[in-house]
């Protein structure tokens, strides 16, 4: 058995915290310790005492660092990392002009596994160490995300995206050869290792009633895979929406009338909303994804977070690369929060950082694994270096207390202010670089 001592400055989650003031939501530690053993987190604590239970193991100490559970991101797009930065359109446009022609060249399996290294690399590289991925239409683009996840042993969520009109051929399934790809995908990746898979019909404009209700099929065969789709987002993909499934009462029931609403479902932007869809939201558990720099930089509108917590659901925050404009969860919460403050809504750093780590966990429903540095999780770690950039440091200098320090690495933050990141355990930054040694 292999153990690492972490030492560092440290915050972990335990709920979301009501206010700035509620010091229950939370643990911090000026000295803190993580005792990890074969990828698991064993203790947690003041270093003096964890290091009392582990005299002679090895330390890493990443003082003045902060050390938080890895980064989660809720809602991204695999096949677009040479998608993000495409300029001019709104959300129909833009898949059309740019996002689907993209799409295509995943047909390739020596393109898909090219890049997936060069996808994991950007969340490693961001701090993040789980994500939920909408892979291309292609099981290739699927075999190659999870086979680079395995790989990399991360905890990663990914499933081919359903979609069987309205879009070019060669980003067309049919309902019988997505469900049999779904089926075959969850038999070969759900489950092994870290990986989950997910039931992803893309949205309801790219799918026949023929595909939902194999969707639905596949949602009632797997009640242990993950949903995830989208949801009003812009307005005239709602107007043709409504265009394509007269029957439905509005969006959200195109997916609720094909059993696709549950708590492990996830439904990314859901931002134009209905009285009636916020009652079926909260009534099934499923799922909001915001998705802040997506929605300003498609102009797709303000995500109402106050509003939809208000009635008791419980949203997840995501970059959606590549309509968002960044990988960093930290430039997300800090575009998000411009987006609530234009809502007259302020997000707390404490706040934040929960949403961005335990938060979307819960979402995910797996907060006893990751999202926190209790004992018995997963050893997914990011380490915060809030003087990373000059700047940083100026301001940093004018800081007295954590909500500042977080607030500097919200708003200021991005992979510069990753010093480090742990998967399942294992330094990210030795297995690629040398790392830096730090004086004892
Ligand atoms: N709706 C359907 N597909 C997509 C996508 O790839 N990105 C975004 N932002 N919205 C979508
Ligand atoms: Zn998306």
């Amino acid at each position: 058995m292999t153990q690492t001592l972490l030492r560092g400055r440290l915050l972990t989650f335990h709920r979301a915290p009501q206010s700035g003031d509620d010091r229950a939501a939370y643990t911090y530690l000026d000295d803190g310790g993580l005792l990890i053993a074969d990828g698991i987190i064993r203790d947690t604590g003041p270093f003096d005492t964890v290091r009392a239970m582990a005299p002679d193991t090895p330390v890493t100490d990443h003082r003045p660092h902060l050390m938080m559970a890895g980064l989660i991101d809720t809602h991204i797009h695999f096949p677009q990392v040479q998608v993000i930065a495409s300029w001019g359109a709104q959300l129909l446009d833009w898949l059309n002009t740019y996002t689907f022609p993209e799409e295509t060249r995943f047909a390739s399996e020596a393109h898909s596994q090219t890049m997936a290294r060069a996808f994991f690399d950007q969340l490693v590289t961001h701090g993040t160490t789980t994500a939920v991925a909408f892979c291309s239409v292609h099981k290739a683009s699927a075999d190659a995300f999870f086979a680079e996840a395995t790989r990399r042993n991360m905890r990663m969520l990914g499933g081919k995206v359903l979609m069987d009109r309205n879009a070019p051929d060669a980003l067309r399934d049919t309902p019988r050869t997505g469900y049999d790809d779904s089926k075959a995908l969850i038999a070969d990746w759900h489950g092994k290792g870290r990986n989950g898979y997910v039931i992803s019909p893309r949205f309801a404009i790219t799918s026949t009633p023929e595909q939902m209700a194999m969707a639905q099929a596949l949602a009632a065969e797997h009640p242990e895979c993950h949903i995830q789709t989208h949801l009003s987002e812009n307005r005239a993909e709602i107007d043709y929406t409504k265009e394509l499934y007269p029957q439905a009462r509005d969006y959200l029931d195109v997916y609720q009338s094909h059993g696709l609403l549950r708590d492990n479902a996830l439904l990314g932007h859901a931002i134009h909303l209905e009285p009636r869809e916020i009652d079926a939201l909260a009534d099934t558990g499923a799922h909001p994804v915001f998705c802040p720099t997506s929605n300003l930089f498609l102009g797709s509108g303000l995500f109402d977070h106050g509003g939809l917590t208000a009635r008791g659901i419980v949203n997840g925050i995501a970059t959606d690369v590549g309509a968002g404009t960044s990988y960093s969860m930290l430039q997300t919460l800090n575009e998000g929060y411009k987006v609530l403050q234009l809502q007259g809504q302020s997000l707390h750093p404490l706040q934040a950082f929960h949403w961005a780590t335990r938060g979307n966990a819960e979402v995910l429903g797996l907060a006893d694994r990751i999202g926190t540095l209790d004992p018995g999780s997963e050893a997914d770690i990011v380490v915060l270096d809030s003087a990373a950039t000059d700047a940083m440091a100026l301001r940093m200098d004018r800081a007295g207390s954590l909500a500042e320090e977080l607030f500097v690495l919200q708003v200021m933050g991005d992979d510069r202010a990753i010093a480090e990141v742990y998967v399942n355990g294992v330094s990210q930054k030795a297995s690629h670089a040398p790392q830096r040694s730090r004086p004892p």
